[in-house]
């Protein structure tokens, strides 16, 4: 098995194709320190090409998913060194809003608990986001003073209402797991103790569609968003023959038409089972 890390301030654990990443600051809430992000940035870009990895999870240790950027370390101590900060928060977006966004592989945030601030564009980041009931959402920045930023205003408008994002970015109210994922923010909320079971029943799922589809389907619906009509259609058309050029190299032909055609499964039911398996 190949060894990712480990590392000081997060943990890497793979089995059976699922890879889970947890942050591993409990004592700080998971608050995210310049380390943590040299960590989940190193973490990435080596379980991007890794292939025991088939889908990731991200969690947090504790009762944290994560208490966002560390107000300390990351905005404090570093001083008035501007070439510090300026690299601080080039790897602090990277890993979040490119590496993660972008990840070729299928991604779960698994919100465990207390979520604030620079947290959210980790959830926004992820594929798919499953929640605790109880945990805690915030967009505290008006609270200390300041705006939504490093990217937290985009992500909440590209993902929330307009009227939600305005609301929780101008109170800095709070609202509970439940509430995210009836505001569609996230995909459900569970009680914390069937989160984990939750979680991997998904991860599980998504171990059983095929991982060329599923990477081609994800960057489709993430870059199309942003195109016009005319651009997204020929994009869509060139990414349709990279799926078939991919399978072809894999050998793979159509299978799925041909085994639907030879009455062998029902794609509208559910994933076909590549010969090559
Ligand atoms: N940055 C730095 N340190 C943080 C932190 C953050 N974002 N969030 C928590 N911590 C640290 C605390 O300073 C404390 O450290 P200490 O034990 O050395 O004193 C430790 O984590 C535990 O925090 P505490 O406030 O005692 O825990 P709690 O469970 O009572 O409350 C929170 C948890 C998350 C509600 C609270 O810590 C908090 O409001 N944190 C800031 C959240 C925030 O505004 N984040 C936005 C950043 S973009």
């Amino acid at each position: 098995m190949a060894t990712i890390g480990p590392f000081e301030t997060i943990l890497v654990d793979k089995a059976d194709g699922i890879t889970t990443v947890t942050f591993n600051r409990p004592d700080k809430r998971n608050a995210m320190s310049p380390q943590l992000h040299q960590d989940m940035y190193d973490a990435l870009t080596a379980l991007e090409g890794d292939d025991e990895t088939r889908v990731l999870i991200v969690t947090g240790a504790g009762k944290a998913f994560s208490a966002g950027q560390d107000l300390k370390s990351y905005f404090r101590d570093v001083g008035d060194d501007q070439a510090q900060i300026t690299r601080n928060k080039r790897v602090s977006n990277d890993w979040r809003n490119r590496v993660l966004r972008m990840f070729p592989k299928p991604t779960i945030a698994m919100i465990n608990g207390y979520c604030f601030g620079g947290a959210f564009p980790i959830v926004a980041a992820c594929d798919f986001a499953i929640a605790a009931d109880d945990a805690v959402f915030g967009l505290s920045e008006v609270n200390w003073g300041t705006l939504p930023g490093g990217m937290v205003s985009k992500v909440i408008t590209m993902q929330m209402s307009y009227r939600d994002a305005l609301y929780y970015a101008m109170t800095g109210e709070t609202f509970d797991g439940r509430h995210a994922a009836e505001m569609r923010w996230i995909n459900r909320s569970v009680p914390l103790e069937q989160l984990q079971d939750e979680v991997m029943t998904l991860a599980r799922k998504l171990l059983t569609i095929d991982p060329v589809a599923l990477q081609a389907t994800k960057e489709a619906v993430k870059q199309v968003i942003e195109m016009s009509q005319e651009e997204a259609f020929y994009w869509l058309l060139a990414k349709e023959n990279e799926i078939k050029w991919r399978h072809s190299l894999a050998g793979r032909g159509s299978e799925g038409i041909d085994k639907f055609l030879a009455k062998e499964y029902r794609p509208g039911l559910g994933a076909f089972k590549p010969d090559a398996e």
